[in-house]
């Protein structure tokens, strides 16, 4: 399996480019099964998620040409479309029931078995399923006590739904679903994610009415028919955070190009907290992590616009060498400290208590065999091992290369000391 070996490295300095968001265009390729024409997507990062969802796309029936080289996708679901996703690609990539609403509304019927849960929690779709039956949906109750979504819906009418849990995922499947089902949706306490208004803004390109993107309440007008689109993909929030810590945690000075601010508003006031420069130029997002002393701060994870979970770990990374003690509480994911592990290895000395881990900081971590146990983690542990002496062995990067596009070319540009390392 491939590795990468991480080496103490001088702070990083230099610009890197944001890619487009792996989060946005995974439910917005799922969505171009709602019309049989032509779709172009634009700004698509070369990932592994992004493979796995052109394949899956490709064994529905959709003529799916990827050129990622060029960051662009085409896809026209425009065949004979069947109604069950394979489980071989189902279970590398659990985002595949983002196809659920689209496949719903286009074959009438859907079958996705469901992968079990995963390092970070188990990751149920109890208000997907509340959302598509209120809708006029029928799920198999049988079917789903074996993992099982097997869902039909001859024709799909609005309604109003109220989300226990600002859920992504769910909000994402509702909205598809709605967008051409007859009559008037409301969708109460939606997650409101940027991913959300993208998904929102190319929906509303091919012909949709949804009003309230980015809030807590959308209202989905359904229409007759969808048309095909040309849409560019918002930049990538979680990776332009990942690598605003690596200025901080490097001491650095990076120029952040093709990054929206306000996507991480609550990252920016945090990482200023620490005491990280952080100017908004007409060139990118200027971080300065070397201008200041490095003092620690606590971080509370929520759904949008709070801190965003994706961006626990990069940040614990920062903590565990920041000048002074800190808490992170975890309150989206119920399991989301695998890392902490890992950092442990390396001398952080964390502790947790449920939902919070107690770092002490100000440590002089060193280098050690580490693992990437979520496609963030290891993003982090790889932060850690730029500051920690010796070499850090990063595995299981499969996880990093899901959702980080050129991650090692981007590093060494900036001057890290990383190389990866196939066995
Ligand atoms: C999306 O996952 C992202 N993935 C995740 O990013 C991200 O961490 C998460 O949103 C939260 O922001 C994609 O967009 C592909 P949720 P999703 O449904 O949709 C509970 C990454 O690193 N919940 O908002 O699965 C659930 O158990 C990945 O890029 C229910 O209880 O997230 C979790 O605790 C990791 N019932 C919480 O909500 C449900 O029916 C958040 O889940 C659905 C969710």
């Amino acid at each position: 399996m491939a590795k990468f070996l991480v080496k103490k490295s001088a702070p990083l300095n230099g610009e890197v480019k944001i890619s487009g968001s792996k989060n946005a265009v995974l439910p917005i390729m799922a969505a171009t099964l709602l019309t049989d024409e032509n779709c172009e997507i634009l700004d698509v990062p070369a990932l592994r998620d992004v493979d796995v969802m052109c394949e899956l796309l490709s064994c529905l029936g959709a003529t799916t040409e990827k050129e990622l080289d060029n960051n662009r996708i085409n896809v026209r679901a425009d065949g004979e479309i069947s109604s069950e996703a394979p489980f071989e690609l189902v279970k590398q990539m659990r985002a595949s029931i983002l196809v659920l609403g689209a496949l719903l509304l286009r074959t009438g019927h859907a079958i996705i078995h469901l992968p079990g849960g995963c390092a970070i929690g188990e990751r149920p779709i109890e208000l997907h399923l509340k959302g598509l039956r209120a809708l006029g949906a029928t799920v198999d109750e049988d079917q789903l006590l074996k993992g099982i979504v097997d869902a039909r819906a001859d024709e799909l009418h609005g309604a109003t739904i109220y989300l226990d849990f600002p859920s992504v995922g769910a909000t994402e499947v509702i909205v598809m679903a709605a967008a051409v089902a007859k009559g008037t949706t409301i969708l109460e306490n939606a997650a409101q994610e940027p991913e959300i208004v993208d998904l929102a803004n190319f929906l509303n390109k091919m012909g949709a009415r949804i009003k309230g993107a980015g809030t807590d309440t959308i209202k989905i007008e359904g229409v007759e028919k969808l048309h095909g689109v040309s849409h560019h993909v918002i930049p990538d929030r979680i990776e332009a955070g990942t690598f605003m810590v690596s200025a901080a945690i490097t001491r650095g000075k990076i120029l952040i190009k093709n990054m929206l601010p306000d996507h991480l508003k609550a990252v920016i006031a945090k990482l200023r907290e620490c005491g990280v420069y952080i100017e908004f130029t007409d060139d990118g997002v200027l971080v300065d992590g070397g201008r200041n002393p490095l003092v620690s701060t606590d971080i509370k994870t929520l759904p949008y616009p709070g801190f965003p979970t994706d961006m626990q770990s990069p940040f614990m990374a920062l903590l565990t060498v920041a000048k002074g003690p800190s808490v992170v509480m975890e309150t989206v994911f119920e399991n989301r400290f695998m890392h902490v592990g890992e950092f442990n290895r390396m001398g952080a000395g964390i502790r947790t208590e449920g939902k919070c881990a107690i770092i002490p900081g100000n440590k002089a971590l060193k280098g050690a065999s580490v693992v990437a146990t979520d496609l963030r983690a290891g993003a982090a542990v790889v932060l850690t091992g730029l500051i920690a002496d010796g070499v850090t062995e990063v595995s299981q990067i499969y996880h990093i290369d899901r959702g980080y596009e050129h991650f090692v070319d981007k590093l060494k540009g900036l001057g890290a000391n990383i190389e990866r390392i196939e066995d």
